[in-house]
């Protein structure tokens, strides 16, 4: 197959950033994308229904003329949440997800949650109103060792989080072993889990082998190469429970190249053109349309989007900017290190 028309894909974890930034790389998923989860890991993050408007209200000033685009908004979970400003929020559509991020655990994840106690009642109406919770896998305690914090996570906090609030609907994000694969795939369908473009090309071994690489550092930092396997296996099955989320995170050059560098990849330009090597590869092709254009949906209770986007296999490599320049600074894009020969029609 060499032409492949999918419905157009959303982007299930996406990091908009605000400000010049915003309008810089705001094009970059437009192009391709119908919808986005919007992460609220702003300095401030989005906390209220309050915030959350006024952040949607930038986004869509920030929309490249003739876009059709809907970012999904999240609330920050704190551990102050207002149940009722959030019941408010997600009965009136504002907000399709509540993004948990364990304090510590990345970038601006300072007012995350310390004591999941703390959070219990939020955790409750969520359940009650269907309302999905994002969840950022990783224990932060000093003694685990950073590639084993998803595996502790799902063992010492989200198994007992979901054990203790039934009926709670859960998104494992940007899941990166073998772990999170089987522990998704153990649950009943209240479990979702995103995974990235980047995790399924990248090993650990990209970052450290030969000399650092900062733009192949993010969080969850890519692991093993049999976890690799096994998002690889996990994302090309068209599995239900499996679904994009890019969680392309831009950071300035200067910030990424840097003694404390950054963590995240930007995917957003050449996700689609990257999938479509990885499921061909794999022999899967056929499956990409679940993976990025109707599992996510279908999760989130929203409609299959119904205009298209094609993909084609030419002999000539595709072509991407290296570097987006926005006016906060340039944000180099994800490069897999090997030629690709789809190309977004
Ligand atoms: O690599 C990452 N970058 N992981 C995250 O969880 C956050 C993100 C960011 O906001 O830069
Ligand atoms: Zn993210």
């Amino acid at each position: 197959m060499t032409e492949i028309t999918l419905p157009r894909p959303d982007d299930w974890h996406l990091h908009l950033r605000d400000g010049a930034m915003l309008k810089g790389i705001l094009p970059e998923s437009t192009h391709h994308f119908g919808r986005a989860i919007v992460m609220p890991n702003l300095v401030p993050p989005v906390v209220t229904a309050e915030d959350a408007a006024a952040y949607r209200a930038r986004i869509m000033a920030a929309l490249p003329a003739g876009a059709r685009f809907t970012p999904l908004m999240t609330l920050y979970l704190t551990e102050t949440t207002d149940p009722a400003d959030l019941r408010a929020a997600a009965e009136s559509g504002l907000v399709s997800a509540v993004k948990l991020y364990p304090a510590g655990a990345t970038t601006n994840s300072a007012s995350g949650v310390r004591d999941f106690d703390k959070v219990r009642g939020v955790l409750e109406v969520m359940a009650e109103i269907g309302l999905p919770l994002c969840v950022h896998g990783e224990v932060v305690s000093p003694e685990v060792d950073i590639f084993d914090r998803e595996a502790v996570f799902i063992e010492t906090v989200l198994d007992p989080i979901r054990r203790a609030t039934p009926g709670l609907r859960v998104v494992m994000e940007h899941i990166t072993t073998k772990d999170g694969v089987d522990y998704a795939r153990s649950q009943d369908e209240t479990l979702g889990a995103t995974i990235t473009t980047h995790h399924l090309i990248i090993n650990r071994n990209h970052i450290l082998v030969g000399g650092i690489k900062p733009h192949y550092y993010c969080l969850p930092v890519a692991k093993r190469e049999h976890h690799r396997l096994a998002l690889r296996e996990a994302a090309t099955s068209g599995e239900a429970r499996f679904f994009l989320g890019t969680d392309s995170a831009p950071h300035i050059d200067a910030l990424k190249e840097h003694a404390c560098g950054c963590a995240g990849c930007f995917t957003a330009t050449n996700t689609m053109q990257l999938l479509a090597h990885v499921f061909e590869e794999d022999g899967k092709l056929a499956n990409l349309e679940a993976f990025a254009s109707r599992n996510g949906p279908a999760f989130y209770r929203l409609p299959v989007n119904s205009d298209t986007l094609t993909l084609i296999k030419t002999g000539t490599p595709a072509q991407w900017p290296a570097k987006i320049e926005t006016g906060a600074g340039p944000v180099t894009v994800f490069d897999p290190g090997f030629p690709v020969y789809w190309h977004v029609k």
